[in-house]
Order: structure tokens, then C-alpha cells, then sequence
């Protein structure tokens, strides 16, 4: 055994946090294990596919919503716009949310990480996916790159508690984080578009690429993204919500030196709060 794993061996919790900062954060055995065939996951597995099936036979044969999506997903999107249309408050929206069945990361996932914060905010942040302590925990940001959103949120005077708004562009953690694909994004886009008309806030900040690319329909990224406003739009909404994007704390922990752009960005966003409403 050399010198590291001694040491590590010796102290089981660094052990544990050596594995979770390389990145393992899922207990595998030696064999493969189908996960479909034991014991209640069939059970699952099995109420999963019914309840889809349900959605697909009531949804209305219309036409995908989304290009390049397969019929199976345009109905599946389209059954996410009935369910999120239906919720008139926040919290029916999440139960809706937690009611879907349409977008495939539920299965693997522990938990729906819906949201957290004040739902009176005037300002709304919106990242990309859970991760595992996100999953765990079935609150968004509160893994290490949650530890410095929240940071920066203080930095310009904004905390969960009183006056900052936090959600997801997908609602479950993507297997062994990767991105979520793009139906998976599609599936669960109408109820994000839901969230942003019920919270109605004064400001939206995409954090990261994703949820800007996404909800913009710029396909550009997010470092000619960042540093300019743009417009969130949406028939449902009266007018347009000025729009910032963000660099993912994620990055700015792998590439610190990009902090300087993000800072000058979080002062873009403080001005144009002060501007517009009392925070
Ligand atoms: N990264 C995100 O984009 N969202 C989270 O909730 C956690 C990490």
C-alpha cells in the first residue's frame, strides 16, 4: 500500500472526501448489478412505464412542439405543458413536477430538486442539474458550486433566505453528472417556463451555459453570453425580464481567474435590481 492510501486508510473521512473530490460519488460492487431486476425497482420500473403510457394515451396526437425531437418526446413535452399549465401557484407546480413521469432522469434520481429560496424574490436564478448532494439533499446549489453561488449571491446583497430565488433547468440529477440531453431538456422546459411566469421575477441569471442557451433559443455560449443583457420572452409573460448570464460557479471553481468577468457581471445584475426594484 503506498503512502497516500495508508495515510487515507487510516482516516476514514478523509478517505471519503478524497473519493468524493476525484469525482466517485456512486458505491459500485466488483459485478454489474440490473438495477431494473431487483427486488421493488421492478415494481418501480413497472408503475413508470404505466403512468407514461397514461400520459401518452391522453395527451392529444398534435404535432411535436420541439424540432428533432421524436414523436414519443414531442408527447411527452406536450403533456408537461397540460400538467404545468394547470398549476396556478408555486407549490402546485411542484407537485406537478413531482407528479411527471415524462423526463428519464427521474428513474435514477433520489430526489426532485424543484427549488429553494424566497418565492417573493424579484430575482431568479436558474442553473442546470443537480448534482449528488443536490439529489440528496432535493435542494439545488448545495454542493461545493451552491457553496460559492451563495457567495456571490452575497457579494451583491442577495441571500436564499430573504430575497433570491434558485431552480433548475432540469428537476433530477443526470446519472454520474453528465448534461442533461436535449429531450431531456425539452421534457422539462414548459414547467420552467411555468416556474418563471408564476415567480414572475423583475430579473432572471442563467448560471452557466444551459439555462441560457435554452431559455434564450441563443445558440451561442456562455462567454459570449455573459457580460451583456438580453431578454427573456414568452407569450405567457406581459413583457420581456432583462436577463444575465452567469459563468457556472462550477467553472469559475476550475478556472478561478474568471472570477474577475463574473464580478463585473454581478454588479451588472446589482444595478439593474437597484434600478428596477427594492431588493
Ligand atoms: N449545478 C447546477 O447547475 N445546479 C445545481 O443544483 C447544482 C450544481
Amino acid at each position: 500500500m503506498n503512502s497516500l492510501f495508508k495515510t487515507l486508510a487510516d482516516n476514514p473521512s478523509a478517505l471519503l472526501r478524497w473519493y468524493v473530490d476525484v469525482g466517485v460519488d456512486e458505491a459500485i460492487t466488483e459485478e454489474p448489478v440490473d438495477r431494473f431486476k431487483v427486488g421493488g425497482r421492478v415494481e418501480a420500473v413497472v408503475a413508470t412505464k404505466q403512468a407514461k403510457q397514461k400520459i401518452l394515451k391522453t395527451v392529444s396526437q398534435s404535432h411535436s412542439l420541439h424540432s428533432g425531437l421524436q414523436p414519443e418526446v414531442g408527447e411527452l413535452v406536450h403533456s408537461a405543458i397540460h400538467l404545468a399549465k394547470g398549476a396556478n401557484t408555486i407549490d402546485e407546480l411542484k407537485a406537478a413536477v413531482e407528479s411527471f413521469e415524462g423526463c428519464g432522469l427521474k428513474k435514477f434520481a433520489s430526489s426532485t430538486v424543484f427549488a429553494d429560496g424566497n418565492a417573493s424574490a424579484r430575482i431568479m436564478f436558474i442553473g442546470e442539474a443537480p448534482g449528488a448532494d443536490e439529489d440528496r439533499q432535493g435542494k439545488p446549489f448545495v454542493g461545493a458550486s451552491g457553496k460559492l453561488l451563495d457567495k456571490m449571491l452575497e457579494s451583491i446583497g442577495l441571500d436564499r433566505e430573504t430575497n433570491a430565488y434558485i431552480t433548475n433547468i432540469v428537476f433530477w440529477r443526470p446519472p454520474g453528472n453528465r448534461s442533461p440531453t436535449h429531450q431531456e431538456v425539452s421534457s422539462c422546459l414548459p414547467f420552467v417556463q411555468r416556474h418563471i411566469e408564476l415567480l414572475d421575477p423583475a430579473v432572471l441569471v442563467f448560471v452557466g451555459g444551459l439555462s441560457a442557451k435554452t431559455l434564450l433559443a441563443k445558440p451561442i455560449g456562455i462567454t459570449k453570453m455573459r457580460g451583456h443583457w438580453h431578454e427573456y420572452v414568452s407569450p405567457s409573460i406581459s413583457k420581456p425580464v432583462p436577463s444575465m448570464a452567469l459563468f457556472h460557479p462550477a467553472y469559475l471553481l476550475r478556472s478561478p481567474q474568471q472570477k474577475r468577468l463574473a464580478w463585473q457581471d454581478l454588479i451588472a445584475i446589482r444595478h439593474k435590481l437597484n434600478n428596477l426594484v427594492q431588493v
